[in-house]
């Protein structure tokens, strides 16, 4: 079977790239790529030829065995379609009612990528979740673009410069892409959601959760209910008391099926300060903020930037059609285990079946439901057993004793035949020791550099003794001694400057 990649009429993504051509091909499929189809990813015609598709006209790209597109077709390019093709598509069935009869209509068997299931088989065809992630990436460098000022905090000769505020509201994959990035960036980024269970990989991505303590109660299945009257009432009270004190805010708070959640209200936008950013990924679904305008980016009266672009993901076009790709080669890797270049639409295969809204001329759509465990299950006590290394055999009594007893020997031989100048120098350093061990290891790693510039300061020493034979008689020995001093002086105040500046590095606010 051939492979059609026609150029998409109003997208810079393009649904396969050289790389995932060569994936395409080891499936056994042959690659019909229309012409200047990556022009707008920057995967020129020739690279395409290079990983061995064939470069073609729009209606042989159309009308091919499987036709791969990143939006549903317009009807004019659905005319191409030849009967009995299958095409794969983001078509929205949830969104378009009759969608899939239109589909079945006209014979076509209709694969929609929307309708992925989340589960961890299916994850590797995920691309909603592969575009979310770009989304929240690029969120931040929107907003990043259209904040006047750094996300590091920094020091610099004309003045200490305070970290960016990033707060970001709905933590689902697009939200922990832009913790990612605006973490990466060097903000001081906290986060909520209406799921509490979120925290911990909020947590774990650096930055700092928000709780809500209400009556809202884990979710069952990983996705989002409603909120409670309560949780909302809770969660206005905690953005209206961030607002003012936030530089950027990033609102991703969907629900399945329900329009986007209401968040940012017009007094909470009025009581952010001049220069902050919203961006509303959102946007599409109507926005979490009151005054976002889909697909446009203005300025309020008070300053603040309200970016609502519904099409983040197509702004890194050359990224995103590599991971959408890849998701297609993955796709048509469940439908072609034989590597024959012949795709099977198996219905015994939950994921293809969940994504499939016609087949053979029927709708098939909706699918039977999936059941999403995202919450883990309990473990089970026995999977906790853990394989328990044997004990290792005790040490014979008598080795601790032989230690002892050589050890004490030493010592005494050391302080009966040392000069007892050396006795008293040795209990210095044992000292020394003792104390310098429990300093080093109470000093967490990351600060090692800067504790060793604080320990030039023991050349104060060198100063001390240098000054005692400043008063000598002996013009050489006064000589040597004021350059000691000088030396030893530009070590501990230049020590101390240094570490002065590393751990203003460490300080975020
Ligand atoms: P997701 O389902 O993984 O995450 C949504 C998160 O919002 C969930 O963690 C959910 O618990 C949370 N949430 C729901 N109600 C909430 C509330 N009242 N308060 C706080 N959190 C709440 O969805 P994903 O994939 O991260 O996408 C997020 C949004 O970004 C969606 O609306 C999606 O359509 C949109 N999107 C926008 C793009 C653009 O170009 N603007 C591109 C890609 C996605």
């Amino acid at each position: 079977m051939d492979i059609g990649v026609p150029k998409e009429a109003a997208d810079t993504r393009v649904a396969a790239t050289p790389k995932t051509v060569e994936g395409l091909l080891k499936l056994g499929y042959s690659v019909l790529v229309e012409r200047g189809a990556g022009a707008a990813a920057a995967f020129d015609d020739q690279q395409y030829l290079d990983a061995g598709a064939q470069g073609v006209d729009a209606a042989a790209a159309w009308g091919a065995d499987l036709v791969l597109t990143v939006n549903a077709p317009t009807p004019a390019q659905l005319d191409l379609v030849k009967r009995g093709a299958i095409l794969f598509s983001f078509l929205f069935p949830r969104q378009n009612d009759g969608v899939a009869d239109q589909y079945a209509a006209r014979g076509i068997t209709a694969l929609s990528m929307d309708m992925v299931p989340r589960t961890s088989r299916a994850q590797a065809l995920d691309a909603l979740s592969a575009f979310a992630n770009i989304s929240g990436y690029r969120a931040v460098v929107e907003a990043a673009h259209a904040f006047g000022r750094f996300f590091t905090g920094q020091v610099t000769a004309a003045g200490k410069v305070p970290p960016a505020r990033v707060l970001v509201a709905g933590t689902g994959v697009a939200g922990l892409a832009a913790i990612g990035a605006a973490n990466a960036m060097g903000a001081v980024v906290s986060a909520t959601d209406v799921r509490p269970e979120t925290a911990e990989q909020v947590e774990s991505m650096g930055a700092k959760f928000l709780h809500v303590a209400s009556d809202q109660g884990v979710s069952s299945d990983g996705y989002a209910k409603e909120a409670s009257a309560d949780y909302a009432a809770r969660a206005a009270a905690l953005y209206a008391e961030q607002a003012p004190v936030t530089d950027i805010i990033i609102t991703t708070a969907a629900i399945p099926g329900r329009p986007s959640p209401k968040l940012i209200t017009a007094d909470m936008v009025a009581s952010m300060k001049n220069g902050s950013v919203i961006v509303d990924l959102a946007a599409q679904g109507g926005g979490n903020c009151e005054l976002t305008r889909p697909g446009e980016s203005y300025v309020t009266d008070n300053g603040v930037t309200i970016i609502g672009w519904t099409d983040l993901a197509s702004r890194l076009p050359g990224q995103s059609s590599q991971l959408y790709g890849t998701n297609l080669v993955n796709a048509l890797g469940l439908m072609t285990p034989e590597k024959d270049g012949v795709a099977v639409v198996d219905f015994d295969d939950e994921v293809i079946r969940t994504m499939t809204l016609s087949r053979d001329g029927e709708v098939t759509y909706p699918p039977p439901p999936v059941q999403v465990a995202a919450v883990p299950a309990p473990v089970q006590e026995a999977a906790k057993e853990v394989a328990v290394a044997p004990p290792k055999p005790p040490r014979p009594w008598w080795h601790q004793v032989l230690a002892v007893g050589l050890g004490s020997l030493a010592m005494i031989a050391a302080l009966t035949f040392a000069p007892s100048g050396l006795v008293g120098l040795f209990g210095i350093f044992v000292v020394a020791v003792v104390v310098g061990y429990y300093v080093v290891w109470n000093v967490t790693h990351a600060l090692h550099t800067p504790l060793m510039s604080v320990t030039n300061a023991i050349s104060g020493i060198i100063i001390v003794g240098a000054m005692t034979q400043l008063a000598s008689d002996n013009w050489t020995v006064k000589i040597i001694a004021f350059i000691a001093v000088l030396i030893a002086s530009i070590n501990v105040f230049g020590g101390f400057t240094v570490t002065a500046r590393m751990l203003n590095m460490f300080r975020k606010a």
